[in-house]
């Protein structure tokens, strides 16, 4: 998936970090189509796992210092994804690494992103232009 001008927030770090988001899912994506990914997955993973805590640690500050009234749903729901990710980790050093599996976590990954982004996040837009 791609990001698209009404996932904008208001704030370009921010915007720039989704895109980055989802170009990481895309790429993944292709490289799993392509036949490849299991010896990625793992790195894969981490990247996901550290990109998402930077993001949801800056977003959320960023919400909280323009009083933000999506600020404790936007946290709640950035703990949801990170327990998604968290399981998945946790299953693949169980598990190995599983063609479908990874195909339905990066699924997942776009419809929470697309999901999240349209409802919560761009709510920031509006809490930065009124200052
Ligand atoms: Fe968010
Ligand atoms: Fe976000």
């Amino acid at each position: 998936m791609k990001w698209k001008q009404e996932y904008s927030t208001g704030n370009d770090e921010i915007d720039e970090q989704h895109k980055s988001l989802f170009l990481f899912s895309e790429e993944f994506r292709d490289v799993l189509n392509n036949g490849f990914g299991q010896k990625t997955y793992d790195l894969f993973l981490e990247f996901l796992a550290e990109y998402s805590k930077l993001h949801f640690e800056f977003e959320e500050e960023c919400m909280l210092a323009h009083k933000c009234p999506a600020a404790c749903k936007n946290k709640d729901e950035h703990a949801l994804f990170t327990k998604v990710v968290t399981k998945e980790i946790e299953t693949f050093e169980k598990l190995g690494f599983d063609r479908d599996r990874a195909f339905e976590l990066l699924n997942k990954i776009d419809t929470w992103l697309d999901s999240h982004i349209c409802r919560i996040d761009v709510q920031l837009k509006d809490c930065i232009e009124q200052g």
